[in-house]
């Protein structure tokens, strides 16, 4: 299978990129080390197999006929197979290609694109995964009996055609379970893109009440991701931080607009309620099944916890606070300082970090180690700030210059 064919395949099963590029993970080299050590042929099955090659291979069309028409009686499959007549006989041609490949041993990246290929048709022809298992196991049946001929055929005796055959369905068993994951692979990527849906829609909600603008969220999302990284968390943690930090501040569709929108300073008494904003996001996202929004609620109650304990909502202290509140605390507040706010002008970076390190300070607001990290990823910081500003043709050069004299207040 080539790979403009592989990626039309992967296009038609609407991946999102990310789907894409985890069913390309499969196809990793030490995935395809790890399944054919799982195979692990001795000398006898592959001197075997190379002597029944060309009868099996003769025998690819028929095999492929005869597990085609057993599937469509089938009634669930045959209304399925009927309407899709094209991606049928596509079926069956990747069918044929794989049964020779099968006995070329040649077991390489190609040969596992095509399994994934076969397992994605079946999901797109909405054949669920215990039915696909089913039918594969007819598959491994009319494929054994094959093998029973030629073996018989070649003049094995008896104890070389059952390895024979036991190493074929060995073998079946293996690629079932690949073409099985690209479909859980698949059901992943519908799973993650809903749930991105979710939070877009969160967001949405958050825009409307004019709390944080797209650019600041899209903004602290991809710092915080930077920090995570830099602090060394794996992609998944990553992943889920770049999501989760975005509903850092959800909880404002709980404040007053007369607090929220306020153009000056707060209150003791606004400041207090602007404060609830932390346990409202939590109570708001705490009880969904989704990791990422649940990962929500936790940078949603804890973001504005100080390292030294001084922070609310529990004053919470050094790594009681989650890790994900203690890096989103510092992409917030870095945002915060250099973007113009309805109650602030715009500081520069540099007056920013000045304030961070010797006002707030890591030890006292900041997690050193994320400060750190953060440090260390400014110059990465800034392009991302910029980027994304220009994309929204924000001004630039507010991030450059101190437009006016900022005392570095921000609200909650
Ligand atoms: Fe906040
Ligand atoms: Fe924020």
């Amino acid at each position: 299978m080539d790979d403009e064919k592989f990626k039309e395949i992967l296009e038609n099963c609407g991946l999102s990129a990310k789907g894409m590029e985890e069913l390309n993970g499969l196809l990793s080299k030490s995935r395809v080390e790890l399944l054919n050590g799982l195979i692990n042929f001795n000398c006898d099955d592959i001197d075997n197999f190379s002597k029944i090659k060309s009868c099996m291979k003769n025998s690819a069309n028929e095999i492929s006929d005869i597990f085609y028409n057993r599937i469509t009686e089938i009634e669930e499959l045959k209304e399925k197979l009927k309407i899709n007549a094209n991606l049928q006989e596509q079926l069956k041609l990747n069918n044929i290609e794989y049964l020779n490949s099968f006995f070329d041993l040649n077991y390489n990246e190609n040969y596992f694109k095509n399994t994934i290929a076969l397992g994605l048709a079946h999901a797109l022809l909405g054949i669920s995964p215990s039915v696909y298992i089913v039918i594969y196991g007819y598959y491994a049946n009319i494929v054994s009996s094959f093998a029973l001929k030629c073996c018989q055929k070649e003049g094995f005796g008896l104890v070389d055609t059952l390895k024979t055959v036991n190493s074929i369905q060995k073998k079946l068993t293996v690629d079932t379970a690949f073409a099985i994951e690209s479909y859980y692979k698949m059901s992943m990527d519908d799973n993650y893109k809903s749930e991105r849906q979710t939070i877009g829609m969160l967001m949405s909600i958050a825009e409307y009440k004019d709390i944080d603008t797209g650019n600041h969220i899209a903004r602290v999302s991809n710092y915080s991701k930077i920090i995570a990284k830099n602090i060394g968390l794996d992609g998944i943690r990553q992943e889920r931080i770049f999501y989760s930090s975005q509903m850092h501040d959800i909880g404002k569709v709980g404040i007053a607009d007369d607090i929220l929108l306020k153009p000056g300073k707060l209150t003791e008494k606004e400041y207090e309620k602007m404060k609830t904003h932390c346990s409202i996001g939590y109570d708001i996202l705490k009880d969904s099944n989704s990791l990422i929004l649940k990962d929500g609620s936790i940078v949603a109650v804890s973001h504005h916890e100080n390292f030294d304990g001084s922070g609310y909502p529990f004053g919470l202290k050094g790594e009681k606070i989650p890790i994900e509140g203690r890096i989103c605390r510092i992409a917030d507040v870095f945002d915060a300082l250099v973007n113009k706010r309805c109650y602030k002008p715009a500081m520069s970076v540099e007056n920013a970090i000045g304030i961070m390190e010797k006002e707030m300070k890591p030890g006292k607001c900041f997690d050193p180690d994320c400060f750190n990290a953060f440090l260390g990823s400014l110059d990465e910081i800034i392009q991302i700030k910029k980027n994304i500003d220009r994309d929204l043709d924000l001004d630039r050069n507010a991030l450059f210059n101190d437009s006016d004299g900022s005392d570095g207040s921000i609200h909650p």
